[in-house]
């Protein structure tokens, strides 16, 4: 299967914080890749902005360098570097002042398609946005990019909302939660509204229960500050497992257009009921290596670097059908997975001694992304009829050929995304508060209740307690395997 790629217009793409860590490891290997795909032909500028005194020249050299480590090896062909070069400049400014954003205006062009990226804190949005406005930088076809931690709490992502809706409208704000630009979690629309097999069994009549698990074997090295803030609920659990569970949950959208899609994610996210403090196990990892607490060099740090809990959606499709949400830090292995728990068979008509078995899909989101069907057969031989479950396997890689053994990384989606002017795999502002109104309670009760993580290992599946949750609903736990 060979890769379609539908040329854009040039463009003009600016990135505050170009010299920043964001900007050098994603958006311009992105922007190399599309451009070695032939995304595009001549005339697109990408600029970089930031403090740092750099000129376009000393700025190519970092991006050189950047690329060298960070673009995926067929991109490594020193023409198509230099090439790509070409379209890169940079403007030294600063949010604060207007040195260097005259500079930025007389090379942006008219009558195209304008974007700045905001690569940088969100307490920069403000005087960036206010800028581009008194500059005159703005046009019809201007879009901004906005990356997350969007907001810290429902009251902070609101003033975000007010602060950017001040100066743009929603249409040209993009929001990004990089989940939606995964290869694999757009399949998962295809694969329930693609399929005919899925969708008449995707309700609680069909399916027992469905287990989201992002699990990571990294830990927070370099982000401590960051991390200790935000804790697995807010870096994790707000945004990417929201963000796969209104993908598994929702209703049919009537198209796969922006707002048609984000209207049904939304009313998942307003569906879903408060979560009770039982019902959710926060961890953090001690043992097995540095534990959480040494590596932000807090002997007293209560921040979550995992979090599991159940939820439920009370709508007329889910009502009784609980999802089990989890996400961690130094676990076993990186692997995220969803697992559609299917009920069991009413009535078995081959008696006891065959078991109960249940069908089991489970959608593989990274790493050997897949899907796979446990379906139960007959154990082959002798011996009367006894049954055994057997994965029908699908790894995309095989399926799709040797073309796609590399999905694109999600900002190569997301980018073009903007370009294109596609916001349906971006989060709209409403969107965004309704997580976090679900959110906040949960972390609000930790605080109250001064609640502790309890340790788990490094290099383990997480706190046993994790465990318990499922056991006491008499379920458990799929593996979590590479
Ligand atoms: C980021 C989180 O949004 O997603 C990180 O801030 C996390 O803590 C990362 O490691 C996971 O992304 P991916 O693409 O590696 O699954």
């Amino acid at each position: 299967m060979v890769s379609r790629v539908i040329p854009v217009d040039p463009f003009d793409l600016v990135i505050f914080g170009g010299t920043g860590d964001l900007a050098q490891r994603k958006i311009l290997p992105a922007l190399f890749r599309r451009f070695c795909a032939g995304q595009w032909a001549d005339g697109v500028q990408i600029i970089g902005a930031a403090r740092t005194k750099h000129d376009g020249a000393t700025f190519r050299q970092v991006v050189a360098e950047s690329l060298k480590t960070h673009a995926s090896v067929q991109c490594k062909d020193a023409a198509a570097l230099a090439a790509f070069l070409h379209c890169v400049d940079y403007v030294a400014l600063d949010d604060g002042s207007d040195e260097g954003w005259s500079t930025l205006a007389a090379k942006l062009q008219p009558d195209r398609v304008r974007a700045f990226y905001f690569s940088v804190g969100p307490r920069l949005f403000g005087s960036l946005a206010e800028r581009i406005q008194s500059h005159d930088l703005a046009t019809e076809q201007t879009r901004i990019v906005v990356e997350k931690p969007f907001g810290h709490d429902l009251d902070s992502a609101k003033v975000l909302n007010a602060t950017l809706a001040a100066h743009f409208r929603e249409k040209q704000i993009y929001r990004i939660d990089h989940y939606l630009g995964k290869e694999t979690v757009q399949n998962l629309m295809a694969v329930r509204f693609g399929n005919m097999l899925f969708e008449p069994l995707w309700n609680s009549q069909y399916v027992d229960h469905i287990q989201i698990t992002v699990a990571e074997s990294v830990g927070i090295d370099g982000r401590e500050e960051y991390y200790e803030r935000a804790g697995a609920m807010r870096d994790m659990m707000q945004n990417h497992l929201m963000q796969l569970l209104c993908l598994i949950a929702m209703e049919p959208p009537a198209k796969f257009d922006p707002d048609a899609v984000r209207d049904e994610k939304l009313k998942v996210i307003r569906a879903l009921d408060p979560v009770e403090p039982h019902h959710i196990v926060r961890g953090q990892f001690e043992g097995g290596g540095p534990s959480y607490r040494q590596i932000v060099g807090n002997p007293r740090s209560t921040t979550e670097s995992y979090v599991a809990l159940r939820a439920h959606v009370s709508n007329w499709r889910w009502a009784g059908t609980p999802f089990y949400l989890r996400t961690g830090k130094r676990l076993v292995a990186r692997s995220s997975v969803i697992n559609v728990m299917f009920k069991d068979a009413p009535h078995s008509i081959f008696g006891e001694q065959a078991g109960r078995h249940a069908n089991v899909l489970s959608i593989r989101l990274q790493p050997n992304e897949g899907i796979t069907l446990k379906v139960t057969i007959k154990e082959p031989g002798q011996g009367g009829m006894r049954l055994v479950d057997v994965p029908l396997d699908m790894s995309f890689a095989e399926a799709l050929g040797p073309e796609n053994q590399e999905p694109p990384d999600a900002y190569e989606r997301l980018v073009m995304d903007v370009i294109r002017g596609n916001q349906t795999l971006f989060m709209r502002g409403d969107e965004v508060e309704a997580a976090w109104a679900w959110t906040d309670p949960i972390i609000a009760g930790w605080q109250s209740r001064g609640d502790v993580p309890k340790p788990y290992e490094s290099g383990s599946t997480g706190p046993g307690d994790a465990e318990l949750l499922m056991k006491r609903d008499g379920r458990r736990w799929q593996g979590i395997n590479p």
